[in-house]
């Protein structure tokens, strides 16, 4: 009975897996603060992919950690980078696995910040350009969807304006649009070497504290051109989630951060707290508070739970 009047039910299709990208080959590094979570090279994340797939799970999120990182972020925007890399050899041995790319400088500079730095600060318009020309090598490789997840002002509008003069007038934008400054993005920053090596993201990533600037950011970017947005932290932010889906009819992802997952295993792996229940009662709130697709860790283990 209690299955006939559910309200909320998961679904794999709806689930994104993150995954980072390392160069070499046969590598398969784990993630210390993130178990079993883990860096791999090419080859090694395409055999992940095969399993992603017959699991049902709706996609791929890609992070790539470049061979060397500079001032420019070089590394972000080249076709020879590695995620560009890592979406060719996906996308030719599964051509219908769902590839999304994070559209970011962080992993690909000297310094650890989203963009270039000027007078000590992020160059929010000096930035734009990086940002569309990695969301067009990206389509270039064969990504389905780009997700810039750095919060620029007016990136939206720029790398729709990039994609379609490239001919990627099919290539959807999924907007991080209400991304906020999060200590939750901790363990993260271990797996993407992206942590800033001087002050913090607060300048362009938005105070936990604001819930209608929020709505404002997701709204500019919506009119900005983007397809799909996203709420980010999603456990902490679930207010977030329920309003952006009461304003909004487009789809509307959450992430459920690298800290918000490694609470839970972590707490498990103490025995404080059950997993399996923890996990699947954590993604349920976060659909139940309106999110269509979720960006999780535990992609894996809930489909083959929901399987
Ligand atoms: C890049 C980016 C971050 C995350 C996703 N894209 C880190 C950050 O903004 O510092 C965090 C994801 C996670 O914590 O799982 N800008």
């Amino acid at each position: 009975m209690r299955r006939l009047v559910r309200e909320t039910r998961l679904d794999p299709a709806n689930f994104i897996l993150p995954l980072f990208v390392v160069p070499g080959e046969g590598i398969h590094r784990p993630i210390g603060s993130m178990p079993p979570q883990a860096q791999m090279s090419i080859d090694v994340t395409v055999q992940e992919c095969r399993e992603i797939e017959s699991l049902g799970i709706g996609g791929v999120m890609l992070f790539g950690l470049p061979e060397s990182k500079d001032e420019q972020a070089s590394g972000a925007y080249d076709d020879q980078g590695i995620v560009q890399r890592a979406v060719r050899a996906i996308k030719r041995e599964l051509p219908n696995l769902l590839v999304v790319t994070d559209v970011c400088n962080c992993e690909y500079t000297s310094h650890g910040h989203c963009g270039l730095i000027v007078d000590g600060d992020v160059d929010n318009d000096a930035t734009l350009a990086w940002l569309a020309k990695a969301a067009v090598s990206h389509a270039r490789a064969g990504a389905d969807i780009v997700a810039p997840s750095d919060m620029m002002d007016g990136r939206v509008d720029a790398i729709r304006t990039a994609l379609d003069a490239g001919g990627f007038q099919k290539i959807p934008i999924l907007s991080y649009a209400a991304k906020f400054a999060s200590a939750f993005y901790g363990p993260f920053r271990e797996a993407a070497d992206s942590a800033p090596q001087f002050g913090d993201r607060r300048s362009y990533q938005m105070d936990p504290a604001n819930a209608r600037e929020a709505m404002r950011e997701i709204e500019l970017d919506l009119e900005e051109g983007a397809d799909m947005i996203m709420v980010k932290p999603a456990g902490p932010y679930l207010d977030i989630i329920h309003e952006a889906r009461q304003r909004f009819d487009v789809p509307l992802a959450a992430y459920q951060v690298s800290g918000e997952y490694s609470m839970i295993m972590a707490a498990a792996a103490n025995g404080w707290i059950d997993l399996e229940r923890t996990m699947m009662e954590s993604l349920t709130s976060i659909k139940r508070a309106g999110a269509d697709i979720i960006l999780t860790y535990f992609a894996k283990p809930a489909a083959k739970l929901l399987g």
